[in-house]
């Protein structure tokens, strides 16, 4: 790449006892632009070497930039300077791409563990801001921008006109230090022990498929006593099925023994109009195979659904995103074909022969299956959706026994007239509607990221979850600024209906036929898990599950920590605390305790104080360190401890 630079002869003048000496340094003129900005991670978009983030022209305010590094928040870009570099200046703002949107966002400078300068909020369509600060000494410099409270969305954010004036080395972007990754989930005892939720909604006559989650040494035998009418149990697998047709609550104990010991746990069956009592737990296809998806890639995740031992902690749903249908005008020989056969039900593409095949093959593990479409005439990636055949289609993924629908708006931006509220809520009853009169149960994934405040009407609709914002990726950017951003939509989650934050991105992660192992560190891994357990999130899985490595295994079958995810009350944690970068959040728990993560956001470690008169609670309490499963001793009026950057430490404050 071009290197940019300007010769500049600085006169630098000692003092040097009465004597002045002055003495000629060469700077040069870095521009930031010149430098591999690919390194940087945004929360949205893509690095831009001077251009924005969309890859238009850098313009702040109505003047256009030449040189830049267009940015999304939440943004880090880490620089070596190895001392060498002198100042560093640049005009900062939200591009006038978005002059007329609500971005706000705030720019900030960190080197040797210190905020070196801080922007004021900047807005859409504001001034500009100009700085030119002292870097000299600093080894790493790192750039970041931050969305506000109102979140990420707009915040186009320019590093116009950066350069550094350079004496020693020059700068270069680097990939920021990983921590060691050390697994805190403590092995699963050989005893059996059962896991997942206590309590699974169904309603009457239809449907209803449980495999009891359960871990320790095989063979394992299974009891269940008090089975409604309806339910059996097979003794091998421990997976019950049938039909109640008679509504109530029953309440049924689960028994589960192999050769060292019995155990048992109570487990609660409501036949009625709900499902999706507790939080869906399972996998989806996307953030790992987008549309590199096939048939033998679902079930090889369902296989490793079970034979890595996922499914004994509770995970349950194998569920199929987009690009299994078929590509409307596509000569492809896999893709293309006839949308819809003489019916008018849809096709799928070559790359899934049968689908009541593999649904079988699916529900005859235990687990279930779901799969993805949209309101449009297309999806997302272009394939067929349900665009006027809403009620056909519904019956056609109850026939096939699909048992979850992701329904993803996209393409309907064609369709709908404008945004208002009528309009995004339409095609979402109308597929309500179709699901309705469907004989089958079908968890209503809504996805259009959080349009209109979807969370407010999401339930009304008759969504059993919702996506609150757009595509996560596996960066801290992105995972930070969506998870974060949470807040104050806990009053419109409970039992049935959730906020949605998207999937994971721990593990082999790449949508595409090629792989990577996620970008976040294990700390900021800790944290995703551990926040969207606490937000009570569906919890999906988006790695190549036949790639599980130890670390991501532990994260994932953390019984305890999934326990709070499906903790029966679905009470969504709300943020306590917010002091700098330092948040904690709490999530209230059936049997009386608390669930609360006390999360760094920054760069660099710190303390962080949780006081009981925050809680609402006074006295002795005994906390639990969630992730190791182990009681850390018993605190009086408050907890302090030090959390990493980007790191949690997720405790639960025991009842007495
Ligand atoms: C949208 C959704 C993603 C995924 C893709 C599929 O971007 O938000 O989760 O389903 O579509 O094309």
């Amino acid at each position: 790449m071009k290197q940019f630079y300007l010769k500049f002869f600085v006169a630098i003048t000692f003092i040097l006892g009465s004597e002045f000496t002055t003495v000629a340094q060469t700077q040069d003129t870095v521009w930031l632009s010149s430098l591999d900005l690919s390194k940087a991670t945004l929360g949205w978009g893509t690095p831009g070497t001077n251009v924005s983030c969309m890859g238009h022209p850098i313009t702040l305010d109505g003047v256009q930039y030449a040189k830049g590094f267009g940015t999304h928040a939440n943004s880090i870009l880490y620089i070596r300077l190895n001392k060498g570099s002198q100042r560093f200046s640049a005009t900062i703002g939200i591009d006038d791409e978005e002059k007329l949107s609500t971005g706000t966002v705030i720019f900030s400078i960190y080197g040797a563990r210190q905020q070196l300068w801080k922007s004021s909020i900047l807005k859409s369509g504001e001034p500009v801001e100009k700085f030119n600060i002292n870097v000299s000494g600093i080894d790493t410099l790192i750039l970041l921008v931050e969305g506000t409270s109102d979140g990420i969305s707009y915040d186009h954010a320019d590093w116009a006109n950066a350069y550094f004036l350079v004496s020693g080395d020059k700068p270069v972007t680097v990939n920021r230090k990983m921590e060691e990754a050390i697994v805190l989930t403590p092995k699963a005892p050989l005893t059996p022990k059962i896991n997942g939720p206590k309590i699974y909604g169904v309603r009457p006559g239809h449907d209803f498929l449980y495999k009891i989650p359960v871990t320790g040494q095989r063979p394992m035998n299974y009891t269940v006593s008090d089975l409604p009418e309806g339910l059996k149990l097979n003794l091998n697998t421990g997976v019950i099925s049938g039909k109640v047709s008679k509504p109530g609550r029953y309440e049924i104990l689960l028994t589960a023994s192999n050769k060292l010991e019995k155990s048992s746990r109570k487990f609660t069956i409501v036949v009625g109009d709900e499902i999706a009592l507790t939080p869906p737990l399972g996998w989806n296809s996307w953030n790992c195979f987008a549309c590199a998806i096939d048939q033998d890639k679902v079930k090889s995740a369902a296989d490793a659904m079970i034979n890595s031992g996922l499914a004994d902690h509770g995970w349950s749903y194998i569920n199929i995103d987009d690009c299994w249908m078929v590509q409307p005008e596509s000569n492809d020989p896999v893709l293309g074909g006839k949308t819809r056969d003489d019916k008018g039900n849809m096709n799928v593409n070559k790359k899934f022969k049968d689908v009541k095949s593999l649904t079988d093959y699916v529900h005859q593990k235990g687990l279930k299956i779901g799969i993805y479409s949209g309101p449009g005439p297309k999806t997302c990636a272009g394939y067929t959706a349900c665009y006027q055949h809403e009620e056909a289609d519904a019956k056609q993924f109850a026939d096939w026994g699909f048992d979850y629908l992701k329904y993803d708006w996209c393409d309907y931006e064609r369709i709908a007239k404008d945004h208002s509220l009528p309009e995004l809520k339409k095609p979402y009853v109308v597929m309500h509607q179709a699901l309705d009169k469907a004989d089958r149960d079908i968890v209503y994934s809504l996805c259009q990221y959080g349009m209109g405040d979807v969370w407010k009407w999401g339930a009304e609709v008759g969504g059993n979850c919702w996506r609150t914002t757009g595509d996560i990726s596996d960066d801290w950017s992105s995972m930070d600024g969506i998870g974060f951003s949470q807040a104050g939509h806990e009053k419109y989650a409970g039992p049935g209906h959730w906020n949605d934050p998207d999937m994971l991105v721990v593990g082999m992660v790449g949508w595409g036929p090629e792989l990577h192992p996620t970008r976040l560190s294990p700390n900021e891994q800790y944290t995703h898990i551990s926040l969207w357990a606490l937000l009570a999130s569906p919890l999906l899985i988006g790695c190549d599950m036949t790639q599980l490595d130890e670390f991501t295994y532990g994260l994932l079958t953390n019984d305890e920590v999934l326990d709070i995810n499906q903790d029966i009350l679905g009470k969504q944690a709300g943020r306590l605390v917010q002091l700098e970068n330092m948040e904690i959040w709490v999530k209230d728990l059936e049997d009386g305790s608390k669930a609360v993560g006390l999360f760094n956001r920054g760069m660099f470690s710190g303390k962080i104080v949780l006081k009981w008169s925050d809680l609402g609670i006074t006295g002795k309490q005994t906390l639990r360190d969630v992730w190791k499963q182990e009681d850390i001793g018993v605190y009086q009026e408050r907890f302090e401890t030090e959390i990493p950057p980007h790191g949690v430490k997720l405790i639960r404050i025991l009842t007495k």
